[in-house]
């Protein structure tokens, strides 16, 4: 079964950011898969190094669009961002400096309900503002 499984639920009904949100959902996918069949240390050093990179790559799209379309949700959002940036940033470092008292499957979790509950609340927020004041991006 797949980790995280993309439905039509999730999306914030901007075609650019939910391309973002699947190709992040790969990402962790990815990392769950290496994570399950046990993958070695150089492996999961590789998908553990691509998801930080697109998360911020994708966070700092985000951002870009709301200053664009003068979003008046922005501080929050970013706010948001920020705190997820610095975990995710946090656990590689653990993870990287060889401490295995970081669990793969913990973070894997964590990652999962965080960006079910982000962007069914604060991203489709976005979209709905974009929506609501005719916004084409
Ligand atoms: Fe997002
Ligand atoms: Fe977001």
């Amino acid at each position: 079964m797949t980790f995280m499984e993309w439905t039509d639920e999730f999306s914030v009904g901007v075609p650019e950011i939910d391309a973002d949100h699947q190709q992040l959902l790969k990402h962790i996918n990815d990392l769950h898969e290496a994570v399950e069949r046990e993958a070695g240390g150089e492996v999961l050093d590789k998908v553990f190094d691509a998801l930080p990179l697109y998360v911020s790559y994708h966070f700092a799209h985000e951002e870009g669009l709301f200053l664009r379309t003068k979003y008046p949700g922005y501080a929050k959002h970013r706010r948001a961002h920020l705190a997820l940036r610095n975990t995710v940033t946090e656990v590689h470092s653990e993870f990287q400096s060889g401490s295995r008292e970081v669990l793969p499957q913990q973070v894997l979790e964590f990652l999962k309900t965080w960006l079910y509950e982000h962007i069914l609340v604060a991203d489709q927020a976005f979209g709905a503002y974009l929506a609501a004041n005719r916004i084409a991006l």
